[in-house]
């Protein structure tokens, strides 16, 4: 059996992977410092999976907490989740961004390098793009940096230090760059469940359609796009999960897999004005109210995936539409009022 390392501790995405990865016959161990999330997610995939998965609190910079997972597990790869993600609060509070995602990483790859455990898959990002010279869709190939902001270089610096693990130390890494992910399990088990207040466009229109948010604002219509909103390819959280558990298949079962990056979207994009017109239709007779207010800081106009590559290595197509994410959203939200 295979036992696979799980480091979380924001967003909904290692939940939604760390159940397929035990349906897929992985042994996993979770470690989370419980900064932004509740031990009760852990709960959840225990009773989803019908397993008793092992949970160790812990944090990356102590090396004690890190020292007892890797001693206590015959740990073979680490998916590696612990990561703050918010484009907007990257820009207000880079310090954090940058301690947190590249820092407590680098804590991480010294602790593999010392156990011997050489494969990790890493959730990098669409924002390592230079929209600034390159245009969506996104090719692998084209060219990063020059990122709009610190929560994006910091998946960009990560990128390069993970190349020179790969050429220094021996290891066999996979990238995913993620576009924007959405929707929760079709179980109502798991969802995205933040401790701090959200910030992705989707929750942000829950709250506003159940009046937890007087409105939404939208950021901004002047963007050279079709109605001035920025653009984003939104893709379901069960197909991204199922993309890590392929991913990692591929770089256990090929050893001569050394560094590769894939983008991790569906070629689609969705505008912000477009969305708010498709989860009114799921949510009717309510609506979502919105505001036109500024540009924030750290957006590009559009982000969209050329998801060839994949596709034609590892992945079949993104099975779930963004109509399945928004009524994933709502069915969950609407649980919580009724
Ligand atoms: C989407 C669009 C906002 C909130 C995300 C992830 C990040 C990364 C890249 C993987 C933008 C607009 C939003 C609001 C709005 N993925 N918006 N009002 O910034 O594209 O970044 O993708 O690494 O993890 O966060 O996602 O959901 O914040 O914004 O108008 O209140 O919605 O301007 O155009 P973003 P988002």
């Amino acid at each position: 059996m295979t036992s696979i390392l799980v480091t979380w501790w924001t967003g909904f995405i290692w939940s939604h992977t760390a159940v397929l990865l035990v349906q897929a016959w992985y042994d996993i161990v979770i470690f989370d410092n419980l900064s932004n999330s509740s031990k009760d997610v852990v709960h959840r995939i225990r009773s989803l999976t019908n397993k008793d998965i092992p949970f160790v609190e812990g944090d990356l910079r102590d090396a004690d907490a890190l020292d007892i997972v890797f001693t206590t597990y015959a740990i073979d790869a680490v998916i590696h989740f612990a990561w703050l993600k918010s484009v907007g609060v990257s820009c207000s509070e880079p310090f954090a961004y940058y301690e947190n995602n590249v820092v407590w990483t680098l804590h991480l790859l010294r602790c593999m390098d010392m156990y011997d455990v050489r494969r990790m898959i890493f959730s990098s990002s669409a924002t390592v793009y230079d929209a600034s010279c390159e245009q969506a869709p996104f090719v692998e190939s084209m060219r990063t940096g020059h990122t709009t902001n610190p929560y994006g270089t910091t998946k960009h610096i990560i990128e390069h230090i993970l190349e020179d693990m790969v050429l220094r130390k021996h290891m066999h890494i996979t990238a995913l760059r993620y576009f924007n992910p959405i929707g929760w399990h079709p179980s109502g088990m798991l969802w995205e469940d933040p401790s701090d207040i959200p910030t992705n466009l989707l929750p942000v229109i829950m709250e506003t359609v159940t009046w937890t948010r007087q409105s939404l604002e939208v950021f901004w219509d002047d963007y050279d796009t079709p109605d001035g909103t920025c653009l984003r390819d939104y893709i379901h959280v069960m197909d991204l999960a199922e993309a890590h558990v392929v991913a990692l298949q591929a770089l256990i079962e090929n050893p001569s897999k050394k560094y590769t990056v894939y983008n991790v979207g569906t070629w689609k994009g969705t505008s912000v004005v477009e969305m708010i017109n498709l989860v009114n239709t799921v949510v009717a007779p309510r609506s979502v109210a919105y505001d036109i207010a500024p540009r924030r800081d750290g957006d590009v106009a559009v982000s969209v995936a050329d998801v060839s590559f994949i596709e034609k290595e590892l992945w079949r197509k993104a099975q779930l539409t963004v109509q399945d994410g928004i009524q994933d959203a709502w069915r969950f939200r609407k649980s919580l009022i009724i």
